[in-house]
């Protein structure tokens, strides 16, 4: 039985990992992404850097495994989304650093422009933020000499991550992109799935400068012969917390998962229904099968591990990660310290991009225990914020299923079913992401025939019940609140 293959590019790392046919790792590697920070709000990446890690991530990957390209069956592709990148279709060159998710350099534009966030949201299920790639290309576009006119010629080419790795992989064959990554981009069109004429002129965007879109499971080419010693298939492509909805099995109406990395991100499949959000919630694809559309709700928060890496490299409360659970145990509670990790505004459901972060009810008892725990606390409350959100859409899910990183903390995976008051599950493979990338290239390439059969790989490694009485965590929660007003740029 031939293995899958999963490049999983994130925010700050990129890895590979070959997966047998049952989901389990056989090899594995990962390096770090430095970030670049050239502006306050601005966040950028190396586009070429990317390439050659997730390269060099593939090949050893494949060693670590001791496979080589003919034992794969297909690379899936997942990634961090809305990230720009515009490159030069003849030289392979890109004519600018990649634009970070989180750059929040068109938040200008996006306030001139704030009456048009209805009519953008009916089309596209997003808001008018800086977050999504339309502005970013529009930035480029306008800050690029000669860039407008090249991309009107279609000399240029833009993709997000994936769509950058898929055209550098097969030697700049080509250039496709799949519809969950699509969707978060501003300029795709959920009802019609196709790039929308209006949105591109209201953006500026010339179509000619946009990848063809696919299936999350489709034959997008193959490698290069020469990068990995044989052409290995290119058989899947989702975003990453797309990735990580099909890694967790929520293929059920109701089904819902938060994954815990830079940033978190609750996902919440609602069905071949477009359902829009009255509480400020994304609607997006959750994935694309066969032509058939699967549609999901989503909340977004900025920054869940980045509070812990804060804690780390900016504060230095804590050496690694590691040390924050025995921290966060010390203590009975935070004594009332609250952290809102607002350092790139906030994002769901408050979508304020001007608000800062800020730590409150600090008093001379208040150690670094504290503000650990009030740290970790941040992620579960922000996520009770997003779970509120759902409930009032959509529907009242029972069960969480949690992954990423953070959540192999049990105190944030108990802290989790404490503050939410809902029973909260961790998979045995918390990489949920790489494996759902896996999957959908496994369900491209035969090797899965169809959802149910993914769904029988999903198995359960932990379960944490509430077991905070329900007043006291609304008690913590209504603390919450006021915390995060105090931070808003203007009163909610
Ligand atoms: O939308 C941004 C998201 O895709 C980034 O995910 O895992 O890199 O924080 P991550």
């Amino acid at each position: 039985m031939k293995a899958l293959l999963a490049i999983d590019q994130g925010t700050t790392s990129t890895r590979a990992i070959v997966f047998d046919a049952a989901g389990h790792k056989l090899g594995t590697h990962q390096v770090e992404l430095p970030q670049s920070f050239p502006k306050p709000g601005w966040v950028e990446h190396d586009a070429l850097q990317i390439r050659d890690d997730a390269i060099a991530c593939v090949r050893g990957a494949l060693k670590a495994a001791k496979l080589g390209a003919k034992d794969i069956a297909g690379i899936g592709i997942t990634n961090q989304r809305e990230t720009a990148v515009i490159w030069d279709r003849k030289s392979g060159k890109p004519i600018h650093p990649a634009i970070v998710w989180q750059d929040r350099r068109t938040a200008d534009f996006c306030a001139k422009h704030a009456d048009r966030s209805e009519w953008l949201s009916e089309r596209t299920g997003l808001l008018l933020d800086p977050y999504f790639s339309a502005t970013k290309i529009a930035w480029m576009l306008e800050h690029v000499d000669g860039a407008r006119a090249r991309a009107e010629n279609g000399e240029l080419a833009f993709g997000t991550i994936d769509s950058w790795l898929l055209w550098t992989l097969t030697g700049g064959k080509v250039h496709a992109t799949d519809a969950s990554n699509a969707s978060r981009t501003a300029l795709f069109n959920l009802r019609t799935q196709d790039w929308d004429d209006e949105l591109l002129t209201f953006f500026g965007v010339p179509r000619a400068l946009l990848p063809e879109v696919m299936d999350c499971a489709a034959e997008f080419g193959a490698t290069d012969g020469a990068l990995f010693d044989g052409a290995i298939p290119i058989r899947g492509i989702l975003g990453d917390q797309q990735a990580a909805t099909v890694g967790q099995a929520c293929f059920a109406p109701g089904m819902i998962k938060s994954t815990y990395g830079t940033g978190c991100f609750m996902v919440l499949n609602t069905g071949e229904e477009f359902v829009r959000s009255r509480n400020k919630l994304l609607s997006t694809v959750a994935y694309r099968f066969g032509g058939k559309t699967t549609y999901a709700l989503e909340g977004s928060i900025f920054v869940a591990g980045a509070a812990v890496q804060w804690l780390r490299d900016a504060v230095h409360l804590i050496e690694s990660a590691g040390d924050t659970e025995k921290l966060a145990r010390s203590i009975e509670d935070t004594e009332g310290v609250y952290l809102v990790p607002a350092f790139t505004g906030l994002g769901a459901p408050y979508w304020d991009p001007q608000a800062r972060g800020a730590i409150f009810g600090l008093t001379r008892n208040s150690g670094i225990a504290h503000i650990v725990r009030a740290a970790l606390e941040s992620v579960c409350y922000q996520t009770r914020d997003l779970l509120g959100a759902m409930r009032e859409d959509a529907m009242d899910p029972t069960e969480l299923r949690i992954d990423g990183g953070m959540v192999v903390n049990d105190f944030v995976a108990q802290s989790l079913a404490d503050i939410l008051q809902v029973a909260v599950v961790r998979p045995a493979t918390v990489e949920t992401t790489a494996l759902g990338a896996a999957f959908a290239a496994g369900l491209q390439a035969g090797v899965y025939d169809s959802l149910d059969s993914i769904s029988k790989l999903w198995e359960a490694e932990a379960h944490f019940k509430p077991a905070l009485a329900s007043k006291k965590a609304d008690a913590l929660y209504a603390g919450w609140q006021t915390a995060v007003e105090r931070v808003r740029s203007q009163p909610g």
